[in-house]
């Protein structure tokens, strides 16, 4: 009696299963993108890529970003999606799975910001990530490589850098290329706080032996093929611009600090008529703060900042360009075959529930000199096409 009322259970379960595969993987194909909602993948569940970035290869975008459990921490690894149109994306997996124990990164370490480039001189796809190893909270400020012969995996870990390691900047005086040693640091700074050390050179030089610094990271391929790695540095004071070797898996040692003791993170970088421009975010954790963008002729700089990009507001949450609309950037995404089209990248991070975080991909277009971030509730990319001032409205 008791089997037969178990057979019957699972029958029933079975059949609730085979209707949930149904009802999911009937996910409607998409036109549209809309900021702030769930953005299901094409089996109906929600993309979990956050803090990512895209690439664009052979005819395919593939969206890297952080697979997220609950909590921050990496459990899985990086994962990736693919897609023809941008709106519509299928879940290719974790691509660079979490380490076995001993690992730099093993499950538990916090895996972060991925960025995927293309080296044709070597056909290898290349990934660099934000590393912090596991129980050290925030301190190892690390950046991780690792490489594969196809966009969607499986890559294969390398190693994690301090990057530049014994070298000076390009834009540093030849006076202030002074090493300290730690002991020297603290009788130097004794009772000052990072944010008072940002306009000096003190952090810098303490990390000079070992490797500066590098959290909240992102990538840039340039026309002539150099890559480079930017990253927050100096405590999160002052952002690295570092050049990567020739098969991108290592530095130059060729690097410059940028917007000095401004506090970024969360950098994007993109490129428009021969200039760069940057979009990032101030530094307060998961909590969203006023987007920044800047504007350089050279990647390795003088960056001149120019203010707050974003127009408009979030009807969800009330927020515009003073809480970025509650978001915080990520990537700066060239549209293919739009001149002087781009997507701009936000997450919008819910730190208790982590994989329910929220993706913003905005408009992003270059207006007098300057990179223009425009809300719009709901859009697709005939945005681009046409006059754009009246689409300005809010
Ligand atoms: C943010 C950063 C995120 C994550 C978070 C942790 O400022 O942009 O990537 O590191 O802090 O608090």
């Amino acid at each position: 009696m008791q089997e037969e009322i178990w057979m019957v259970i699972m029958k029933r379960l079975n059949l609730l299963i085979m209707l949930l595969i149904l009802f999911i993987g009937q996910a409607e194909a998409k036109d549209v993108f809309k900021p702030y909602e769930l953005w299901p993948d094409t089996d109906g569940l929600h993309i979990n890529a956050h803090g990512g970035g895209v690439l664009s290869h052979g005819g395919l975008y593939y969206w890297y970003g952080e697979f997220k459990d609950r909590g921050s921490k990496a459990n899985y690894g990086i994962a990736c999606y693919s897609s023809k149109d941008l709106y519509n994306w299928k879940n290719c997996g974790i691509v660079l799975k979490v380490g076995s124990r001993g690992s730099e990164i093993e499950k538990g370490c916090v895996m972060e910001r991925p960025k995927v480039i293309y080296n044709s001189k070597t056909k290898k796809f290349v990934m660099w990530f934000h590393l912090e190893l596991k129980g050290r909270g925030y301190d190892a400020a690390r950046t991780g490589v690792a490489i594969s012969d196809k966009a969607t995996g499986p890559f294969k870990y390398i190693k994690s850098y301090r990057p530049v390691a014994g070298h000076w900047p390009v834009d540093l005086d030849k006076d202030k290329r002074q090493a300290l040693s730690k002991a020297e640091f603290a009788a130097i700074t004794a009772g000052k706080e990072h944010w008072q050390l940002g306009k000096t050179e003190y952090l810098l030089q303490r990390d000079f032996t070992e490797g500066q610094m590098a959290r909240d990271m992102t990538l840039f391929v340039d026309d002539d093929g150099k890559a480079y790695h930017i990253s927050a540095s100096e405590e999160n004071q002052t952002l690295h611009i570092c050049q990567l070797s020739d098969d991108y898996l290592s530095f130059t040692g060729r690097y410059s600090r940028v917007l000095i003791g401004q506090s970024n993170e969360a950098p994007a970088i993109c490129k428009y008529k021969g200039k760069y421009y940057m979009l990032s975010s101030g530094c307060t954790g998961w909590a969203a703060n006023e987007a920044r963008s800047a504007m350089a002729k050279n990647i390795l700089g003088p960056w001149k900042p120019l203010g707050n990009p974003c127009r408009g507001v979030n009807p969800h949450n009330k927020l515009g360009p003073e809480k970025t609309f509650g978001a915080q950037s990520t990537y700066i995404l060239p549209v293919s075959g739009k001149d002087g089209a781009f997507i701009a990248m936000f997450d919008i991070w819910r730190p208790s529930n982590q994989r329910d975080s929220r993706y913003l991909w905005l408009p992003a277009i270059i207006e007098d000199g300057r990179l223009i971030v425009q809300w719009q509730d709901q859009w697709d990319l005939s945005w681009f096409d046409g006059d754009k001032s009246g689409k300005d409205s809010k």
